[in-house]
């Protein structure tokens, strides 16, 4: 089953003190660099990463290239990079130990991409609660400037960058990349409207890429070995390799970097399967905010076409899952009070269908209210979904209008039990309760 296993990104993790530089080049790294800056023009390495069918890796699959070609060479103001490494999405779980084991893979990439889109100044914005990221980030940072991967005229080519990195303060909204640019710039991070868009006036109101850590990190590796390689792997329009983040009730939760079309029975094989005894009963595709799916859908290839064609999203793999001993109503009840505590408050389906959201669900969680409270629940998804100003309030409707699909007896058993019905001598009646759908 390992062969199913591609590891790039996280190859280096096992390596003795793999976050160091002396590490990082012992094993190649930062020959992507040293190629691109001898070899390549810009436009050559956006070219490299057109071709290569790179789509990012933050959630919504753009293709990076074509995101960094629509930055206009004749604004005379700066190009920014930024990185998107906010990461707080529940249940994703790879940027932070990407960072953490192998933060000059990002760094080299940031280089790259930033000397492809002829920024001199490159930023990584880092979710604040993760101190012990922003350090290593940061004493990678400074070691990559002493050895002149960073700076002016890196190893001679005419070429300066600057890379900050910027801490958060830990609001899930500042990953959403308009609002993230609003909290880089000082402000509170709320969404700006669109257009115009980031490409033409993002940073200080200048042209700038924002990339997830993921992508950026992904850009060496296809520089080293060339589009082809990294088209070789994936599916007909989801290319390349990704890291699947395993957690909940599997034996080996953790993090399998594999190409995409995998599916999640191969990587519960690869994770040792689910808990002794136990079975499968729902999971997320790629975090809190895609809709949940069942065992019905364990061979379903991960990849973004598959993933949408049952009516999820690939989002950012992180698969989430839960056996038979998981309430699905009240796992949805809270992922609903994160968005309710997260929602910035600007537009009105958000700020207050979240709450009713909340009211609802944790009334019927408790055995009270009444069936047409499921038709209230979806009326209210049905509000939300489109009408919101960013992608938090459509999220939010991801979990609950999947689980009434999949799970609409489960929400009735608890009025009929007046209460949870869900203790372990229980949870059996629910195991099927997929069927519903
Ligand atoms: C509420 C919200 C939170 C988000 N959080 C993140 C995040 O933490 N990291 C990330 O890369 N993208 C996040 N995104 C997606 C970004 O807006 C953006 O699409 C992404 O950074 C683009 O990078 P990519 O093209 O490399 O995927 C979030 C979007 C929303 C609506
Ligand atoms: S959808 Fe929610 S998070 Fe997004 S702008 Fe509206 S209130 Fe803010």
């Amino acid at each position: 089953m390992t062969d199913l296993l591609t590891p790039v990104l996280t190859d280096n993790w096992d390596a003795e003190r793999s976050w160091t530089l002396a590490s990082y080049e012992s094993l190649g790294g930062y020959g992507a660099l040293r190629k691109a800056l001898a070899d390549l023009t810009p436009d050559a390495v956006i070219e490299a990463v057109k071709d290569s069918g790179l789509r990012g890796r933050g959630g919504a699959g753009f293709p990076t290239g074509m995101k960094w070609g629509f930055i206009p060479q004749d604004n005379p103001n700066p190009k920014y990079l930024v990185v998107n490494a906010d990461e707080s999405e529940p249940g994703t779980c790879k940027d932070i130990p990407l960072m953490m084991a192998s933060p000059h893979t990002l760094i080299e990439g940031v280089i790259l991409s930033s000397y492809a889109i002829r920024a001199n100044t490159a930023f990584i914005y880092v979710r604040g609660e993760v101190l012990h990221v922003v350090r290593r980030l940061q004493a990678a940072v400074q070691e990559a400037y002493a050895a002149g991967h960073l700076g002016s005229d890196i190893h001679g080519s005419g070429y300066n960058l600057d890379l900050v990195i910027h801490a958060g303060a830990g609001a899930y909204i500042c990953g959403e990349e308009t609002a993230l640019l609003d909290s880089l710039e000082g402000r509170r991070g709320q969404p700006r409207l669109r257009p115009p868009f980031p490409a033409v006036a993002g940073l200080y109101a200048s042209p700038t890429v924002i990339n997830n850590v993921e992508s950026i990190a992904s850009v060496p590796s296809i520089i080293d070995h060339g589009a082809a390689w990294f088209a070789s792997m994936g599916t007909e329009k989801s290319k390349g390799y990704g890291i699947f983040s395993l957690s909940g009730h599997v034996k080996r939760p953790g993090q399998y970097e594999a190409p995409l079309g995998i599916t999640l029975r191969q990587l519960i094989d690869l994770a040792g399967g689910m808990r002794d005894g136990h079975e499968l009963k729902f999971w997320t595709p790629g975090g809190s905010s895609t809709p949940l799916l069942t065992a019905e859908h364990l061979d379903v290839p991960l990849d973004f076409e598959g993933v949408a064609a049952v009516g999820s999203m690939l989002g950012t793999r992180a698969l989430q899952l839960f056996d038979e001993t998981t309430c699905v109503v009240r796992a949805v009840l809270r992922w609903t009070e994160f968005y309710k505590h997260e929602s910035c408050g600007k537009c009105t389906p958000c700020r207050e269908g979240t709450w009713w959201l909340v009211q609802i669900l944790a009334a019927l969680e408790q055995g009270q209210g009444s069936e047409a409270d499921l038709d209230l629940l979806l009326d209210q998804c049905d509000n939300i979904l489109g009408r919101s100003f960013c992608a938090l309030g459509d999220g939010a409707t991801s979990p609950i209008s999947s689980s009434i699909q999949f799970f609409r007896d489960e929400y009735l058993a608890h009025l009929t039990h007046g209460g949870c019905p869900f203790d372990p001598a229980a949870a059996t009646v629910f195991a099927t309760a997929g069927a519903t759908a």
